[in-house]
């Protein structure tokens, strides 16, 4: 019987910097892992700062430099995005009060967590992953080793909701 994929949204406040970081980054490792039939991956920000814009150049750089290529074009959140993704992971508290906000049924807010569940790297033990978007360079460097960090962890949890 054909696999049914697994749609994976992550989401901050602007959709420039983390959460395409977050898309890319794990849209890498599913590649790398095979997977990618199997799990479907999306960004979105909860405001519309900056509507249709490519990712931050702060950011790109970053991951350019790990051989992570970045494309992506922001958007809002909405909440038909809940009729469309299985797993809804939402950089910081801020993030996640504007997403569960959208939420209409229990089902809708048992899809959203926070990204850093996954994170398990002891120099990241830490619960929301930081905006980058005013600080420095060494900023963009701590996010993007914060999310290969969970995205691998993540991977692992879809593997085996997958059964793979
Ligand atoms: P992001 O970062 O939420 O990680 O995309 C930000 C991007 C833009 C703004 C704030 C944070 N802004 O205020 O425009």
């Amino acid at each position: 019987m054909p696999q049914k994929p697994i749609n994976v949204l992550f989401v901050c406040l602007g959709n420039i910097c983390r959460s395409p970081a977050a898309e890319n980054i794990f849209r890498h490792q599913v590649k790398l892992a095979k997977l990618d039939d199997f799990i479907h991956i999306d960004s979105a920000g909860t405001h519309d700062y900056h509507p249709g814009k490519a990712p931050d150049s702060r950011m790109s750089n970053t991951l350019s430099k790990r051989d992570i290529s970045v494309t992506g074009a922001a958007r809002q959140f909405k909440k038909e995005d809940y009729s469309n993704f299985d797993l809804i992971l939402t950089m910081d508290a801020e993030n996640y009060a504007g997403v569960t906000s959208l939420a209409s049924t229990t089902q809708h807010t048992e899809k959203v967590f926070m990204f850093t569940n996954f994170c398990e790297h002891p120099d990241h033990q830490v619960t929301e992953v930081p905006d980058p978007y005013y600080g420095e360079d060494d900023g963009f460097e701590l996010v993007a080793d914060m999310l290969e960090d969970g995205c691998r962890q993540l991977l692992d949890h879809t593997r085996k909701k997958l059964g793979q």
